[in-house]
């Protein structure tokens, strides 16, 4: 039998990366199984094919809505060709795809195509995908087996026009009408795909705001702008009660304010979160000790060493619940292998940075004044709007701000959230602010190359 110093389950962002980092800093003879693509969901069915679409559709968003002011013409007819479109997507997430494949080669990280089922804390049981099954002997097992859309149990959600991000992100040809039910992250992206593309979008957000996890300012704003300008139909504040089919379209039927209302739908979005995936991970033949691995609601729990209550069997990413972000799964997956190797952290796993791929981007890290408040830290806040940024004018993107909080005694920055063009790239100079201890001063020293956008974060914290 063969035999691993660590067997990796699940080969998404956290698990991949982490079988990586384990054979190549730490020189562990690893194996990786994965039962589907590698990539996980990241590659396969979230980041990258969602941010493919949004590319594409925020183009021709630009093109119909700025095309002649900026001087172009003969544009009015261009429209997205979706057979076309779904079929880029699929080269994009096939070369990344195989592009991994030869990472783990060079890496000599042994892969295995099959589910990963855990006997014991040193025996994995493969059942190989194109037939057969395998036990592997291993010192160390890290679970990185991702997460799952959750459906919750609506009346008649189990229509075949109730769809997930999975089945939406395979969608190949146009439609007129969408609802989303649920105005987080995935719901607000999807939401301004399909607009930008020419679908009639709705959202039900069961929450007094969309995005409500964020700065409330931006949940607002972004209201205000994917209305107002974008032509959504947002409802807040909005109970779905049913999904009716009228032998058409989906029907879906919600509470506000107290009053019954109805939405039609070529297709609704289920987006109200992700569950843990741990399906056919532990099995009957599973050890006492692994059967008895803790778990809250279906996430596997961790200690601070992202160790579970089975010594040697680690869990980390999307199966722990926490922040469900692809570079948080890694990031946990670098550290997981750190201290199964007695090393410190390999990264400062407090300092996350958040992104949300909307037009205006929306990004975010560290405290907003409200959490800063709460914690009763005193801080000041600086504010700088966009709208004063000479490349964000020239390029006619939507009026946003960048926000910089910093202790009021120290001028230590704390946290900042964007809301602006290119805010998911530039959020990463806060992320390095907050988690190396800069201050107002130490940032405000640097200079800001004219004209760009990161203009603004000097802007911010002069
Ligand atoms: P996953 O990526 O879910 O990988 C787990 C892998 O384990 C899967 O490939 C699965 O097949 C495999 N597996 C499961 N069980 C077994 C088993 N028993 N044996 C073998 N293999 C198994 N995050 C961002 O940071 N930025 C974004 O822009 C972003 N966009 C998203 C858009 C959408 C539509 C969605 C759904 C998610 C998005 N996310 C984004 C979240 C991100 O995809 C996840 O946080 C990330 O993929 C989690 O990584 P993971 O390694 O924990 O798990
Ligand atoms: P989410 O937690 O972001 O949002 C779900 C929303 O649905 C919440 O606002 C919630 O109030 C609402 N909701 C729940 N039940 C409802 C109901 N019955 N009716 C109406 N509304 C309801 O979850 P989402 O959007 O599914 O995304 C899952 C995860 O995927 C995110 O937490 C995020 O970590 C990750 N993701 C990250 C992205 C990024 O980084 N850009 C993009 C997409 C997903």
């Amino acid at each position: 039998m063969e035999k691993f110093d660590l067997i990796v389950i699940g080969g998404g962002p956290g698990g991949y990366e982490a079988a990586l980092e384990a054979s190549k800093v730490y020189g562990m003879k690893v194996a990786l199984v994965e039962n589907r693509e590698l990539g996980g969901t990241c590659l396969n069915r979230g980041c990258i094919p969602t941010k493919t679409l949004l590319h594409t559709a925020e183009l021709l968003y630009d093109l119909k809505q700025h095309g002649e002011t900026i001087g172009l013409k003969d544009f009015q007819n261009t429209t997205c060709d979706m057979a076309a479109l779904h079929q880029r997507k699929n080269d994009v997430v096939g070369q990344l795809v195989s592009g991994i494949g030869s990472l783990m080669k060079a890496g000599k990280v042994t892969v295995y195509n099959g589910l990963g089922t855990i006997l014991s804390s040193d025996l994995v049981k493969v059942t190989l995908n194109e037939g057969g099954a395998m036990d592997l002997e291993t010192d160390n097992i890290l679970i990185a087996t991702g997460s799952v859309p959750a459906v919750p149990p609506i009346p008649g959600a189990d229509s075949p026009k109730v769809i997930t991000s999975d089945e939406l992100l395979d969608l190949d040809h146009p439609i007129d009408e969408l609802v989303i039910i649920g105005g987080g992250v995935i719901g607000c992206e999807f939401a301004s795909v399909f607009n930008a593309l020419g679908t009639k979008v709705t959202i039900i957000e069961a929450l007094p705001s969309i995005i409500a996890n964020l700065d409330k300012e931006i949940g607002r704003s972004l209201s205000m702008i994917l209305k107002k300008n974008r032509g959504i139909d947002i409802h807040t504040g909005a109970m779905v009660t049913a999904i009716e089919d009228d032998g058409n379209k989906a029907v879906c039927v919600y509470t506000e304010k107290d009053q019954e209302c109805r939405v039609p739908g070529d297709l609704i979005l289920m987006s109200v979160g992700r569950r843990a995936n741990t399906s056919g991970l532990f099995s009957d033949d599973s050890s006492d000790v692994v059967k008895a691995i803790e778990m809250d609601r279906g996430k596997i729990i961790v200690n601070e060493r992202y160790e579970t209550n089975a010594p040697g069997i680690y869990a980390i990413g999307d199966v722990i619940g926490g922040i469900q972000l692809a570079h948080v799964a890694t990031a946990e997956g670098r550290c997981a292998v750190a201290f199964m190797n007695g090393a410190p952290a390999p990264v400062d796993i407090n300092t996350v940075p958040s992104c949300i791929y909307t037009s205006p981007e929306i990004a975010s890290v560290g405290l907003s004044a409200d959490e800063a408040k709460e914690k009763g830290i005193e801080v000041v806040s600086k504010k700088y709007p966009m709208s004063a940024n000479g490349k964000t004018v020239l390029s006619l993107q939507e009026r946003g701000f960048i926000k910089v909080i910093a202790d009021k005694e120290t001028g230590r920055i704390l946290g900042a959230q964007m809301m602006c063009a290119r805010a998911t790239d530039m959020i990463s100079q806060f992320a390095q602010a907050v988690a190396n201890g800069l201050t107002l001063k130490d940032m405000s020293k640097v200079i800001y190359p004219h004209p760009t956008f990161s203009e603004g974060i000097g802007e911010s914290v002069r």
